[in-house]
Formats: structure tokens, C-alpha cells, sequence
């Protein structure tokens, strides 16, 4: 069982990306993790802006990733490139923050045109953080829909997909057993 982390970084109160987010710690909660979901657009946001590491909020969110053995990271696309609010707290953490933990990238996104924005964007500065990175997903926003009752659904085809590279990620994740005797 390992400690797993998602951020969310969509400023978006209902946002795909968070949807996406839950979902996937979902998947990982079924394989025996424990999980939690960090989104960011619920940090203070003159803290953030000013990069105040002395705030109790973001004080406490830069533990939990230290904290975590593993994380999920989902953005939303913004031209072309991952969400700056994800960007502004990336760049709160330690330069070696991700060391020596799996990270699953994820994103949501409008137009496949942008589905290596995973690769060309977010994987260099999730590497630059030290993170194993592995396999992620990048979900069309019209695979995520909103039904009448305001609920939030990811469709069929896209969960299969998902559920995937959940098993990829599972298999890179450490234990808490092994980590307690290392
Ligand atoms: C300001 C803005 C810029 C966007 N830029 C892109 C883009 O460059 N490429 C793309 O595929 N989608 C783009 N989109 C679409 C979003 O990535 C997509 O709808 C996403 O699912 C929104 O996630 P959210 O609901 O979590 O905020 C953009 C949306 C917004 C609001």
C-alpha cells in the first residue's frame, strides 16, 4: 500500500480535470492505496502568486507532497501546454521534490491536436523535479460529460483506457512494507 497524492490543477470550480483526478484515485484506492486529492485552485491565492512558502496553507500543502509516496498529477490543457496554476505551484516545491516517486501525468484536454502537450510539456518539469515518470493519459474534455442531475461521468471507452495506465502506475508503486523495512 502506498501513499498516493493527486494534485488537481484546474481553476475551474466544476472541472473535468478534477473529476479525472477523483476517478483515478478511485482506481488506486481499489488496488489497496491510500489516496488523496490536493486541488489547487482552493489554495490562497496571493500566497501562491507571491510564492509565500511561509503560509500556513501552502506550508502544509508542500508537506503533503513530501509526504506522499507517489503522485498523480492532472492539468487541464491551456494553449497548448499545462494549466498555470499547476506551473505556480510546481515551482513552490524543492528542486528535488519528486525524487524517487512514481507520478502518473494526466490531462484533459478539447482538441487531440494537443495530446502531446503531456510529453513535450509537463514531462520535462515533472523529470526536472526528480520524478519517475510513467505512462500518462490525456482524456478529450467531450469523454467527460455532465448529466441532467449535475453528476459527472467519463465514458466507457476512456475509463478502459484509464484503468490501463492505473495498472502501469500500480505496478511502479512502492509498498509501505518494504518501505518501513528499508
Ligand atoms: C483558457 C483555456 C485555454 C484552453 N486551451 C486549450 C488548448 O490549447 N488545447 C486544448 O486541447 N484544450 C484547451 N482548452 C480546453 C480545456 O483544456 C478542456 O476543456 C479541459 O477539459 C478543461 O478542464 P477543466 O474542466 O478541469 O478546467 C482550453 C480551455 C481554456 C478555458
Amino acid at each position: 500500500m502506498a501513499i498516493v497524492l493527486a494534485l488537481s490543477g484546474s481553476p475551474s470550480r466544476a472541472s473535468r480535470t478534477a473529476f479525472l483526478a477523483g476517478h483515478t484515485t478511485a482506481e488506486l484506492r481499489a488496488r489497496g492505496h491510500q489516496t488523496h486529492v490536493l486541488a489547487l485552485r482552493d489554495l490562497p491565492a496571493a500566497p501562491l502568486l507571491a510564492a509565500d512558502i511561509h503560509d500556513p496553507s501552502l506550508a502544509r500543502a508542500v508537506s503533503r507532497v513530501a509526504e506522499a509516496d507517489a503522485l498523480v498529477v492532472a492539468t487541464p490543457i491551456y494553449k497548448a501546454a499545462y494549466s498555470g496554476l499547476l506551473k505556480t505551484f510546481l515551482d513552490l516545491l524543492p528542486q528535488h521534490a519528486f525524487t524517487g516517486k512514481p507520478v502518473l501525468p494526466l490531462a484533459t484536454g478539447g482538441s487531440a491536436a494537443h495530446v502531446l502537450a503531456l510529453d513535450y510539456a509537463l514531462r520535462p518539469v515533472l523529470t526536472a523535479l526528480g520524478a519517475q515518470v510513467c505512462q500518462g493519459r490525456f482524456v478529450l474534455d467531450r469523454h467527460l460529460t455532465t448529466t441532467p442531475d449535475g453528476a459527472m461521468t467519463l465514458d466507457r471507452d476512456a475509463q478502459r483506457q484509464l484503468a490501463r495506465v492505473v495498472d502501469q502506475f500500480d505496478l511502479a508503486l512502492p509498498s509501505r512494507a518494504h518501505l518501513t523495512a528499508a
